[in-house]
């Protein structure tokens, strides 16, 4: 029988995707982090696609589509990226790769490279896929969509914290700072812009702990039995 699809949106640091990694092992079903292929992108433009100023430049990347590889590869119930054989999980999260991802997130070829890579990962059901158009534009035909909010000041305390963890530097102002302004870019563009699809639930979790967020998932997912 078809597993579910299941669209998670919102703005960044409400835990979409350490929340959408835990529904996953709990239903059986594969986790998605589209934000990881945005940041794939960004982190091998800075690498390879720069210009003399050291810019990213647009066009030598869109050249190079041909030639990148995007590969996820299953770690238990994650999809860990691979861009050109190499696993850059680490990579994507660094503050240089975040100050350019919205950049790169707002043009019209990137999202079109990018379309057909999620929507053939969820051709066959069984897949929680989190991002910022997954409801709206990627998986409009989606069984189940929330789409998650928090205040500012508790999406700068966890994405700080987040960066801590991994062992990445970091300045409380400037994850603020970069937090609201690719807000503005993600909400503004005019390519699929960041958006809540009419039939998703909204839940606002600044008040919710991490299980909590789950546990209201959960509640609303209840009709997923019809799957089984
Ligand atoms: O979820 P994240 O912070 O890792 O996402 C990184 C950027 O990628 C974010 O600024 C917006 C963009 N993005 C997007 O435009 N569409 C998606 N489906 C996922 C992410």
């Amino acid at each position: 029988m078809k597993k579910p699809v299941i669209a998670i949106d919102g703005y960044s640091s409400t835990g979409k995707s350490s929340i959408s990694k835990i529904i996953a092992e709990k239903l059986g079903i594969v986790h998605l982090d589209t934000g990881a292929l945005y940041r794939g992108i960004t982190w091998f433009a800075l690498q390879n696609c720069t210009d003399k100023d050291g810019n990213i430049s647009l066009p030598k990347l869109y050249d190079s589509f041909p030639v990148i590889s995007l590969e996820f590869k299953r770690d238990e119930d994650e999809l860990v990226l691979y861009v050109n054989q190499i696993n850059i999980s680490k990579e994507i999260r660094t503050a240089e790769v975040s100050d350019h991802v919205s950049f790169i997130a707002k043009q019209k070829e990137v999202r079109d490279f990018l379309l057909e890579t999620q929507r053939s990962i969820a051709r066959n059901g069984g897949v929680i896929m989190d991002g910022r158009d997954i409801g709206t534009v990627v998986l409009p035909s989606a069984d189940f969509k929330f789409f998650l909010t928090a205040s500012i000041e508790e999406r700068t305390r966890r994405r700080y914290e987040e960066l801590l963890a991994l062992g990445l530097e970091a300045h409380i102002d400037q994850v603020r700072e970069n937090l609201i302004e690719r807000d503005r870019i993600d909400s503004e563009r005019e390519i699929s812009p960041l958006k809540k699809a009419d039939d998703a639930i909204e839940i606002d979790n600044t008040n919710l702990s991490k299980s909590q967020t789950i546990e209201s998932i959960l509640y609303h997912l209840k009709k997923i039995n019809d799957f089984y």
